[in-house]
């Protein structure tokens, strides 16, 4: 340590001494608490997301801890609703005045998008230290990556092609639990004689297309999915399959409820949950909602892929952009933030919470039940066959003025008496030319 010219030789000796007993504390301290001097770095991550139900809640705490225990402020930035919809609009205005949070929930072709306006950051330093991309599986990783540099992390992977039963209603009714399309109106038909809400609905737009996507692979099977709505080709969108697919669509409706439109998702699931109503189709986020209303699979509820669906894997794989930061503790609390997500300890419970399961390869399945399992296998083995799909209805398909405007066509057609199944094709396929 130099001498400090200013003072004079034996107050230079006390400083020295003073500095040495000052390290030795802070040394002390150090040993005794790891924690307390990283504090001195510890930055504000403010992340924006739109998981607020039940049990989306419970798995954002994951993160948050997570966070915490680096010794960073976390600071929640949940907008609540209709998948996601209102929390995106919030994240445009903040990002145009200038006052991006450290990272959000953006997934899909989004994240490109959002990258080509120049706002996000590279995460390279860690993706490369930590070899994200024999971490991943390839499907995944290109999409995190802008140009080659890794712009976002991955979470999880959400299925969405599933059917969620309450068991206890279809022992009472003598209904079966549907495997086909046929099997499922006959369920639902003696549901409904017996006086029950056969199908959960919620009645939003990214939830008509949710239940449109469902019964497209289901009817039409993984190739004209992709044709239809990855390579949204004109042909595929209008002609005789997806046709079918409309009017098998359109039966469903008369086994919903009145009070459908406008209903979240979680509140669909809980009519389920309660008995309420039979059954839900929606993707495995609507898991997490039994799991944190204690019910347990193959007990209080049964899940089982959508019908005709059991071969395909439609996919959601939630991701957190990274964006431009000013303040350097920040940046190296969204490098933690990174790290944290891809551990993994955090995979696990997150995804235990999420309904969802991890996306990085090769972890233990232990603690996971039948249901996070059987995705798991599913996912795989669709990976191979050519059968794993991005769900259009949820960010993962096509660019989102397209997604919007096909959530629009849907919509109609689903609340409309009078639109034929020509009508709405003919909507779809301009739908697929919004910019
Ligand atoms: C999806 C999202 C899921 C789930 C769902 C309902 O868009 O990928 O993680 O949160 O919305 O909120």
């Amino acid at each position: 340590m130099k001498p400090n010219p200013a003072l004079g030789p034996s107050r230079r000796r006390r400083s020295s001494n003073t500095s040495r007993l000052t390290a030795a504390a802070l040394l002390l301290i150090s040993l005794l608490q790891p924690g307390l001097l990283r504090q001195a770095q510890a930055g504000d991550i403010e992340v924006l997301h739109w998981w607020t139900s039940g049990g989306e809640a419970r798995a954002a705490l994951a993160l948050k801890a997570s966070m915490q225990a680096k010794g960073h402020s976390w600071k929640d930035f949940a907008v609540a609703g209709s998948g996601g919809d209102s929390a995106i609009t919030v994240l445009r205005s903040r990002v145009v005045s200038g006052n991006a949070p450290a990272a959000a929930q953006i997934k899909g072709p989004s994240l490109q998008a959002w990258a080509r306006e120049g706002v996000l950051t590279s995460i390279n330093e860690v993706a490369r230290a930590e070899r994200w991309d024999e971490l991943l599986p390839q499907v995944v990783s290109d999409q995190m990556k802008y140009r080659g540099d890794y712009i976002a992390v991955p979470v999880n992977v959400h299925r969405v092609n599933w059917l969620w039963v309450n068991p206890a209603v279809f022992a009472r009714t003598g209904a079966k639990v549907p495997n086909s399309w046929d099997e499922f109106f006959a369920a639902a038909e003696t549901l409904k004689k017996a006086g029950v809400i056969a199908l959960a609905h919620g009645g939003q737009s990214w939830q008509d297309l949710t239940l449109l996507e469902t019964v497209a692979i289901g009817v039409g099977g993984a190739d004209f999915y992709r044709k239809a709505f990855v390579l949204r080709e004109a042909a595929e969108l209008s002609g005789p399959t997806m046709e079918k697919v409309l009017t098998t669509y359109k039966r469903i409706k008369p086994y919903t409820d009145r009070n459908a439109p406008g209903r979240d998702w979680n509140l669909a699931t809980a009519m389920v949950i309660k008995g309420e109503a039979a059954m839900q189709l929606m993707g495995d986020w609507a898991k997490g909602e039994f799991l944190a209303a204690g019910s347990l699979p193959g007990k209080g509820f049964i899940c089982t892929p959508a019908p005709g669906t059991a071969k395909s894997f439609i996919y959601v794989v939630d991701s957190f952009a990274m964006f431009k930061l000013k303040n350097p503790a920040n940046s190296a609390a969204q490098r933690d933030l990174a790290s944290a997500v891809m551990s993994p300890e955090f995979q696990e419970a997150f995804n235990l919470s999420k309904g969802s399961i991890p996306v990085r390869l090769g972890l233990k399945m232990d603690r996971f039940d039948d249901c996070a399992k059987a995705s798991a296998l599913d996912f795989n083995a669709a990976a191979k066959s050519a059968s794993l799909l991005p769900s259009i209805a949820n960010g993962m398909a096509a660019p989102s003025a397209i997604e919007w405007a096909l959530k629009d066509a849907v919509s109609q057609y689903w609340n409309s008496d009078k639109m034929s199944a020509a009508e709405a094709m003919k909507r779809m396929v301009e739908a697929t030319r919004a910019k």
